[in-house]
């Protein structure tokens, strides 16, 4: 699509704001919406802390923070997304609901707009079938959190279209991150290998009766990942991660997609990682829940 400009984000939870902000900082006019204008609000200002942030670093002006910050528009209306050339959709991962707002979506954006899922674990395919122009149906999966993290998968369903699946590419791009295209299975390209290893891990705390902060540490130190599984689980978010392993599980039948009873019995007791103040690490301080 020539000249991506305005950009439309359903759901600002932790993955919705954080593409938002994406949004803004690329410069495109974005309107984010949320079920309530307090729900809104709060992804709207824990978007500026973070602009505010990168002020404090030195890593953006603050008439560039200032500007970025104005860009975003909030609604309670998905009316308000009818002039969108995109909208990218991070709901609740629950297929009935999205395939509600998709079939919403269709019925009030422009019949050119891109109409894009973050889902992490859903069928695409199944998202798109809710409408009567499935073609214009992609994935755009972020990772968390979506700032920080380079990758976004560019998901084909069994019916995109080529025009829309280069318009997705295009706008990951643009955002300033590296896209690969795939096609619609369950997990895509990461979490496909993300989800069952996570679990491994949590399974091996039982087994080789090791310390959470030490399972982190030799996952840190022996295999160079970035942050350990526990701390990577806290981040992501202990309920998350069960409803997307549960997801991977349904779909596939193996084992290893199976979410450990443990990390079951965490998400039921609202250990739900940093979000909730608990996971495997507590979280006092109130910028580490964000
Ligand atoms: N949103 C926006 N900005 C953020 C942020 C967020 N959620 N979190 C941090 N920042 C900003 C902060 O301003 C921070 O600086 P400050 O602390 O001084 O304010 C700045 O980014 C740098 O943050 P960090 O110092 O924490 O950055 P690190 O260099 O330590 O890297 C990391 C953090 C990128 C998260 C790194 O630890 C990492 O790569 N971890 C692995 C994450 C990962 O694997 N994610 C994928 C999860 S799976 C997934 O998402 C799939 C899904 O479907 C479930």
């Amino acid at each position: 699509m020539a000249g991506l400009r305005k950009v439309g984000v359903v759901g600002l939870g932790a993955m919705g704001a954080g593409i938002a902000q994406l949004c803004v900082e690329a410069g495109l006019e974005t309107v984010g919406r949320e079920v309530s204008d307090e729900l809104g609000g709060r992804a709207k200002e824990r978007i500026a802390h973070f602009l505010t942030r990168k002020v404090e670093k030195g890593t953006l002006e603050q008439a560039e923070r200032d500007a970025a910050v104005e860009r975003l528009s909030l609604t309670t209306d998905l009316a308000a997304l009818a002039g969108c050339d995109v909208v990218i959709e991070a709901i609740v991962e629950e297929l009935e609901p999205k395939r509600a707002l998709f079939a919403e979506l269709e019925r009030i954006c422009r019949a050119d707009a891109v109409l894009a899922s973050n889902t992490s674990a859903l069928s695409v395919t199944e998202i798109a079938a809710a409408t009567s122009s499935p073609e214009r149906v992609v994935g755009m999966h972020f990772f968390n959190p979506a700032p920080l993290m380079p990758l976004v998968e560019i998901v084909r369903a069994e019916l995109t279209g080529d025009g829309p699946f280069e318009t997705a590419l295009e706008l990951a791009v643009l955002l300033g991150k590296t896209p690969v295209r795939c096609h619609d299975t369950p997990g895509f390209v990461v979490n496909r290998v993300l989800i069952p290893l996570l679990n491994d891990c949590i399974r091996v705390l039982d087994e080789a009766r090791v310390k959470p902060e030490d399972l982190d540490a030799a996952m840190r130190n022996g295999a160079g990942w970035p942050m350990g599984p526990c701390e990577l689980a806290d981040l992501v978010g202990i309920d998350v991660h069960v409803h997307a392993s549960e997801a991977l599980y349904a779909k596939l039948r193996e084992p290893r997609m199976a979410p450990p009873p443990r990390l079951v019995a965490m998400r039921n007791a609202g250990l739900l990682g940093r979000k909730s103040g608990r996971g495997f690490y507590t979280y006092d301080d109130a910028a580490q829940r964000r």
